[in-house]
């Protein structure tokens, strides 16, 4: 079926269109066509994300995006375009929901006019399979191979450990108790007078570090929760430790070794802790595989180190391509066909706080 799909729920405008077959039990998925418009430059003399700037910007992207969308589709109106769609889907949560209902509400207002089935998707979803996106993962992977599967969402958000039994079945088995991972970097970026997002930008930085003498930074930060028996975790702390760390050093914002160097040494502990409470978990549970999604996901040195662990114990490693780590309507469309499949509705209000 064909699906067009919808993503508003924070600074990324995403439409895509999206060919899915395969059941609940084998899912398929083609990206058919993927455009996000990127509201990073309108949000970064903010430092983050304005949720009413976001929201005017989805206002103005949405009908263009769309009508790009369907130029590359089809010649000729938009009448003609949706009647090779098969069913609508947005994303409904969670997110910033000024963002949340103008996506909704654009939907709505298409499905409405042109007599075609809408179904909401769940952003967490929507990362957990975006996986699925690229030819091999999608076609290629007997799903008897990938589970049980153990799953890291770490986005800006979100860090949730999850075991999947299927396609439509998963267990939280812990999330962070305060910042997300995401937040942790975008944090410490500007505790490092970097730019808005932070997590490349620190990622950037690190790299630096990591071409001269010191791997993996030289600075001990703490790895909050490491040894804890359970499968929760904790940013804010390393987030302070940085902090006091650059207090500490009256750190001059043109010394960039230093700054490297931090920004390493914090990347690291992060990495240890997301890493290792991941691998004991694919250990306990037994699992055949372990996939790492969310915007943090595109990490280099976040993959490098969990498909290395993961390697090693001779499971499979799902990471999706970069160009679905970020927030993007293809993965809403794999979400959107899950939910369709499984007959899950999502109410259609914004709902921030939506749970996976
Ligand atoms: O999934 P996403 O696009 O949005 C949410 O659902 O939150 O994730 C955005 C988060 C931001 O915190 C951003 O700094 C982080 O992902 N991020 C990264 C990298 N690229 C994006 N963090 C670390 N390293 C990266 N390369
Ligand atoms: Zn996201």
């Amino acid at each position: 079926m064909k699906i067009l799909a919808i993503e508003t729920s924070c600074d990324e405008t995403g439409i895509a269109l999206v060919e899915a077959s395969g059941g609940l039990k084998n899912p398929k998925f083609r990206v058919l066509k993927n455009l996000v418009s990127s509201q990073i430059p309108i949000h970064r003399p903010f430092g983050g994300v304005v949720p009413n700037l976001a929201k005017r910007e989805h206002l103005k992207n949405l009908p263009i995006l769309l009508k790009r969308v369907m130029s590359y589709e089809v010649r000729g109106t938009m009448q003609n375009f949706m009647k090779s769609i098969d069913l609508i889907t947005v994303t409904v949560g969670p997110g910033l929901e000024p963002a949340l209902w103008t996506g909704i509400t654009f939907a709505e207002e298409l499905a409405k006019q042109y007599k075609k089935p809408l179904i909401g998707a769940n952003h967490l979803e929507g990362h957990l399979y975006s996986f699925l996106l690229s030819p091999p993962s999608s076609y290629l992977i007997a799903p008897t191979s990938i589970f049980p599967s153990i799953a890291l969402i770490v986005s800006g958000g979100h860090t949730i450990l999850l075991r999947v039994d299927s396609f439509s079945k998963w267990k939280r088995l812990g999330e962070t108790r305060d910042d997300a991972a995401g937040e942790a970097f975008d944090k410490v970026a500007r505790l490092l007078d970097l730019p808005y997002p932070g997590g490349p930008e620190v990622e950037k930085l690190a790299l630096r570090q990591a071409q001269g003498k010191h791997q993996k930074g030289t600075i001990n930060f703490p790895r909050p929760m490491l040894h804890d028996k359970n499968y929760d975790f904790s940013f804010s702390g390393l987030k302070t430790a940085v902090l006091y760390y650059t207090r500490d050093q009256r750190l001059m914002t043109n010394d960039t070794k230093t700054k490297a160097n931090i920004a390493a040494s914090f990347q690291q502990a992060a990495i240890d802790v997301l890493a290792t409470k991941t691998i004991r978990a694919a250990r306990e549970f037994g699992a055949k595989s372990v996939i790492l999604c969310g915007g943090v996901a595109a990490n280099k040195a976040l993959r490098r180190a969990m498909s290395y662990e993961v390697r090693g114990m001779k499971l499979k490693f799902f990471v999706p391509d970069f160009k679905y780590n970020l927030d993007n309507g293809a993965m809403i469309g794999a979400a959107g066909y899950m939910a369709y499949l499984r007959k899950k509705k999502y109410p259609f209000r914004a709902n921030g706080g939506l749970e996976i």
